[in-house]
């Protein structure tokens, strides 16, 4: 018998069985905040220190914008306090690299300084600090501060970890089905492309990207012997099968950070000529973002294997899909500018990572790989519009 993470293995005679085993559990949160004070004066964190006693915190310290970089790499932080003031990079560089990189952006910053002078809270505001405190302090006013900021941070916090669950809960969906594999990411991928193809803003590429993973999460509701049913679906089923639009939409309406994706979710299966569902949307009623998924989504399941299907080639898959703009079913002119994306000699409608996961919002992606992506779908773009 071996064991590996999560994994144990049963050798019997002339056959290896595997059962899954739980991994270790996760460590549980406790209810103190972590401070990281970011000071190089010895004696300002330990006043600080001594004013933030009484509370439930756990505090950490650095001397250095460079060593409170290093903490906030290993340690979940719930607030920063930092000096204008710091050797190396200084505060405000500091403030900006903390607020640049999507691991600590959200992390609340408060900033301090004996520097009297409105234009250093303004350059230190400017940089990316939450709140601005001037020297002396006030005990009772840091600790106010200090209590308003980590209520903000629970605050978003408890937003994050209802859109993860979303998004586990959409992809535990994905699962079920059992001829999509990566489908979502593709789609995600693929969405995006198009979407920076067209020019569009940031916000609209993030809904985009969303949409990619949350557009069929309504079919939680639909039974797996309606979802895998080989066969023609009877008019009760198709019904079941169809509501999978509206619950998907109600499942992420109370997520107010999801507004912009709940059309994608409602509209993606309506129609060019007002044939398709729920709302029967025709032409340019139907939200374009909708549209653009759409348009990503035939093109995926075309290339993509089926148990009743090989793939199909790119050209063959351009091919049905020009078709079905003819048929009348498919905005044209987006599925012109698709078809051109999607043709170009260097353009890989497999790769998943073109998209890294999560990359827009996301916990799981770095800078460096969002920014990478951004560069290479904008230079594609140019490349599809010349
Ligand atoms: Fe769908």
């Amino acid at each position: 018998m071996s064991n590996e993470a999560g994994r144990v293995t049963v050798a019997r005679e002339g056959e290896e069985t595997k059962i899954l085993l739980p991994p270790p559990a996760a460590v549980l949160p406790t209810s103190r905040s972590t401070i990281l004070l970011v000071d190089s004066v010895d004696h300002n964190r330990q006043y600080l220190k001594g004013m933030l006693k009484a509370g439930p915190h756990r505090i950490l310290e650095a001397k250095s914008p460079d060593e409170g970089l290093q903490i906030l790499g290993r340690e979940v932080v719930d607030l920063i306090i930092a000096d204008l003031v710091l050797p190396g990079i200084g505060g405000l560089e500091f403030c900006r690299c903390v607020k640049g990189n999507r691991k600590t952006r959200l992390i609340p910053l408060l900033m301090m300084t004996n520097v009297q002078g409105i234009e250093n809270e303004v350059a230190g505001l400017e940089s990316g600090a939450d709140e601005f405190l001037l020297r002396p302090l006030h005990p009772t006013a840091v600790r106010t501060r200090v209590r308003a900021m980590l209520r903000n941070k629970k605050a978003i916090d408890s937003l994050e970890e209802a859109e993860t669950i979303l998004f586990s809960l959409a992809q535990t969906v994905e699962a079920r089905d059992e001829e999509t594999g990566n489908h979502c990411e593709r789609l995600a991928a693929l969405s995006v492309a198009l979407g920076t193809t067209l020019g569009l803003p940031e916000d609209d590429l993030i809904a985009l990207y969303r949409g990619g993973f949350l557009h069929d999460i309504g079919k939680v509701a639909v039974p797996d012997s309606v979802l895998n049913k080989g066969g023609h679906l009877t008019e009760q089923e198709w019904a079941v099968m169809k509501s999978h639009t509206w619950v998907g939409e109600g499942i992420c309406r109370p997520m107010k950070s999801l507004a912009p994706v709940l059309p994608v979710i409602r509209n993606h299966h309506e129609r060019w000529d007002g044939s398709g569902y729920p709302d029967g949307l025709a032409g340019e009623q139907i939200p374009l973002l909708a549209r653009i998924l759409q348009v990503a989504d035939i093109f995926d399941a075309l290339t993509s294997k089926r148990s009743y299907k090989e793939p199909y080639t790119v050209e063959e898959a351009v091919a049905l899909l020009r078709q079905e703009a003819d048929n009348g079913w498919r905005d044209g002119e987006l599925v012109s500018v698709f078809c051109a994306m999607v043709q170009q000699p260097d353009f890989n409608c497999r790769q998943s990572d073109l998209l890294p996961v999560a990359a827009w919002g996301g916990a799981r992606s770095e800078d460096e790989d969002a920014r990478k992506m951004r560069e290479s779908l904008v230079r594609m773009s140019r490349e599809v519009l010349r």
